[in-house]
């Protein structure tokens, strides 16, 4: 598999072997690391980490993939460049382009990390946009792989705010991996049409069965249910309507339940508002998991990096 030169911007670029390709990467880095073997894959290469929004996860993430694979990572963060403000994106990433060997973006808008992408020329990689948040998809399907041992016919539910970008791109991945995905949100929170159908094309070579509704009954028989927060970055303003709308979606120890089976397991991208989405009480049941989960954002973001980047 030669991912050489590409960007990773949205899952929507790559097909279902180069995604399951990359998540084996991910598990070999994960072993040689928890062996104390690291790599000189990126030796001499020099990475940029813009980010326009905060980050605890995927800033780390990146910075310590780099370093273990011999590469230098440099933080950019929103106040330090001019990106967007006295200067282009598209200016921007033509001077970045000449001195970094990839970058990392972390934003508000879609369209900046593919202007980074096509004016740079080097490998960008989506480190989350208002839309959708690729490298988090592959530590979330690593993680799931760990737990039962396959991605193919895993029933995923994710329960919230269905028209964020980890909605949008956990469909995206379901629907092409093969993975049975059901959005469980209110009518106002679904996922837009176009995308809903974008992935109905996926699933018909994956065999993937997607589901968007708000009846409740959906988690039944579910393997993972998923949740992320009901405001997402750069949305704080609409705190209260999206409390009066996602309350009774909250996931709590009457809806893990419902599912019905006994080891359904929860998963959350993390950063968590508990009493929100989620209850102490589950988030604590499962934190070995969703922790986990954390962790495998290091060894996937690592392995995206090697795979387009590494020697
Ligand atoms: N899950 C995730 O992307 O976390 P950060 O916002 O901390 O990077
Ligand atoms: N939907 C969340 C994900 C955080 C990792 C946000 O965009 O803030």
């Amino acid at each position: 598999m030669n991912l050489k030169g590409r960007s990773f911007l949205t899952l929507k670029d790559f097909m279902p072997e180069e995604i399951l390709y990359l998540l084996d990467l991910a598990a070999e880095l994960k072993a040689k690391k928890k062996q104390g073997i690291t790599g000189e894959s990126l030796k001499g290469k020099n990475i940029a980490l813009i980010f326009e929004k905060p980050s605890t996860r995927t800033r780390c993430a990146f910075t310590i993939g780099c370093i273990d694979e011999g590469a230098h990572p440099e933080y950019l963060g929103k106040d330090d460049i001019q990106l967007g403000h006295k200067e282009s994106v598209e200016d921007t990433a033509r001077v970045l382009g000449r001195m970094f060997d990839g970058i990392e973006f972390r934003g508000f808008k879609q369209e900046t990390v593919e202007k980074l992408a096509k004016y740079s020329k080097v490998p960008v990689w989506n480190g989350l946009t208002d839309l959708y948040h690729p490298t988090q998809i592959l530590a979330d399907f690593l993680t799931i792989k760990e737990q039962f041992g396959y991605l193919k016919g895993i029933h995923l539910v994710f329960v919230g705010d269905g028209r964020n970008n980890m909605a949008n791109s956990l469909m995206i991945g379901s629907a092409k991996l093969g993975l049975h995905f059901t959005i469980l949100a209110p009518k106002e929170l679904w996922p837009s049409k176009e995308l809903c159908e974008q992935c109905e094309e996926y699933a018909k070579d994956s065999g993937a069965v997607i589901t968007v509704t708000d009846d409740k009954n959906a988690v039944k028989g579910a393997d993972v249910i998923y949740t992320d927060v009901w405001c997402s970055m750069g949305e704080e303003a609409k705190a209260a309507e999206r409390i009066a709308l996602l309350k009774p979606y909250q996931v709590n120890s009457k809806l893990m339940g419902m599912t019905e089976k006994e080891d359904t397991i929860f998963m959350h991208c993390l950063p968590a508002v508990k009493e929100n989405e989620v209850t102490e009480e589950v988030f604590e049941k499962f934190a070995d998991i969703v922790f986990d989960e954390a962790e495998n954002r290091m060894h996937t973001i690592k392995a995206v990096m090697v795979a387009t980047l590494g020697k």
